[in-house]
């Protein structure tokens, strides 16, 4: 099949009407390579599987006799009111997915009125996707470096470039142990195997652009950065490598107090799950807290992150937003969520789904897909306002009630 035209490609995306569709259209169009590395896990993908599976247990209870006829999904996440209480969650290497992916998603984010996320790995730089998606708002995703001179110049470059929230990344000491990526021989870009030649022989799309993509870590390639081969973006890096070589296990609570004191904006800590390091953040003054467990890719047989939100929303009770992170698939278990105490979702993989399967309007597709689901289950469920939504809106699947 040839790479698809704009309307085959629309076509396409308007029969997904479930994320889940748009997780085969990416399976379709990606090697399989680059679909384990989004779609996997760390080990034995146990977090992984849970984080999806543990909104099953709980149920909607709704209420009748409410006047539904219109809604409000608006939230104000960090002072920005979002249309929906969702945002995009930092992913790396977006642009291996799609030609310029960071700016894709970016710009679907910012027509959708949702926060974008920019990873530190990302293939396009802090500037690149500042200026190719001017309009939305933009947060930047960092992680702890070893060059801590160059942790503060990516600070200063994303002050710089106008990123409003700073989102410090706190669960990636070391890369968890991704099977599939080992097992694939995962790396950016992707080695000259046979399996791999006879695989992208079936997916043309994706080849076509990336052949066309400058591929690398565009955050270490501005000149002055002396971190071996993984930074300058030659040959063929495993993002473990990556993170290896760069990031800096030694980080502790000092380190991350004094990065709150050189961000001058709002703040969140991501991947934390228990209540006192929340609490503990909450001290430092940081904003927002974001309960995850990096989508499961890291230390495998943790808490589910909407299971960790209850205790985490207590602790910080009401002193920072919460914002819940991982295995959000529905907007149903978006509901669920802001009834255990989020002030919003953050979406990875769905959206990077939409993204590999269409670009810009694969990643808006998705967003609305949400969207839809979400009002759906709010005019059902009797909550015309997203305030309305209550803990007694939820029931335990298995006994309690
Ligand atoms: C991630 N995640 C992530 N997080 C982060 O802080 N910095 C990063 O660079 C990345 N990179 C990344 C790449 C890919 C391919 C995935 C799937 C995830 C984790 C991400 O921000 C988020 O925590 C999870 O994706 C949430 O889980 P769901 O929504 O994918 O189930």
């Amino acid at each position: 099949a040839a790479a698809p035209t704009p309307t085959r490609l629309g076509a396409r995306l308007q029969r997904a009407h479930a994320i889940a569709d748009l997780r085969r259209q990416a399976a379709r169009r990606l090697p399989k390579a680059v679909f384990d590395f989004i779609d996997g896990g760390a080990e034995d993908e146990r977090t992984l599987r849970d984080n999806v599976e543990a909104f099953d247990d709980w149920m909607l209870m709704p209420r009748v006799g409410i006047d539904v006829a219109t809604r409000d999904l608006s939230r104000s996440i960090l002072g920005y009111r979002a249309s929906l209480p969702i945002m995009m969650a930092p992913t790396g290497l977006a642009g291996f997915f799609w030609p310029d992916g960071e700016v894709a998603g970016a710009q679907a984010a910012a027509r959708a009125g949702i926060p974008y996320c920019l990873s530190t790995n990302s293939v396009g730089s802090i500037e690149h996707v500042a200026e190719g998606a001017p309009e939305g708002e933009r947060w930047f995703q960092l992680y702890f470096l070893r060059d801590r001179e160059w942790m503060q110049a990516l600070l200063r470059r994303a002050a710089a470039a106008r990123y409003r929230v700073l989102c410090l990344t706190v669960d990636l000491a070391v890369q968890g142990r991704r099977e599939r990526d080992l097992r694939n021989a995962f790396t950016m870009p992707l080695k000259p195997r046979l399996s791999t030649a006879l695989d992208l022989a079936r997916r043309p799309g994706w080849l076509a652009g990336a052949a066309r993509s400058r591929l690398g870590f565009g955050n270490f390639q501005a000149g002055g950065f002396q971190a071996g081969g993984a930074a300058a973006g030659h040959g063929f890096t495993s993002v473990a490598q990556h993170v290896a070589s760069l990031f800096d296990p030694s980080a502790s609570w000092d380190d991350i107090a004094r990065i709150r004191d050189a961000w001058r904006g709002p703040m969140a800590l991501k991947g934390l799950l228990h209540p006192a390091d929340a609490a503990r953040a909450v001290a430092l003054g940081i904003e927002a807290v974001i309960v995850s467990n990096h989508g499961g890719r890291q230390l495998d047989d943790v808490p589910a992150a909407i299971h960790a939100l209850p205790g985490v929303a207590e602790a910080v009770a009401g002193r920072a937003e919460v914002i819940l992170d991982g295995g959000v698939r529905r907007g149903t278990d978006v509901i669920k969520a802001l009834a255990l105490g989020a002030t919003a979702c953050s979406l990875g993989r769905p959206l990077l789904w939409g993204l590999s399967a269409g670009g810009t309007a694969g990643v808006s597709r998705a967003i609305e897909i949400v969207r839809g689901e979400l009002d759906n289950a709010m005019t059902l469920l009797g909550t015309p306002t997203l305030e309305a939504i209550t803990p007694d809106h939820l029931r335990p699947r298995r006994g309690g009630w």
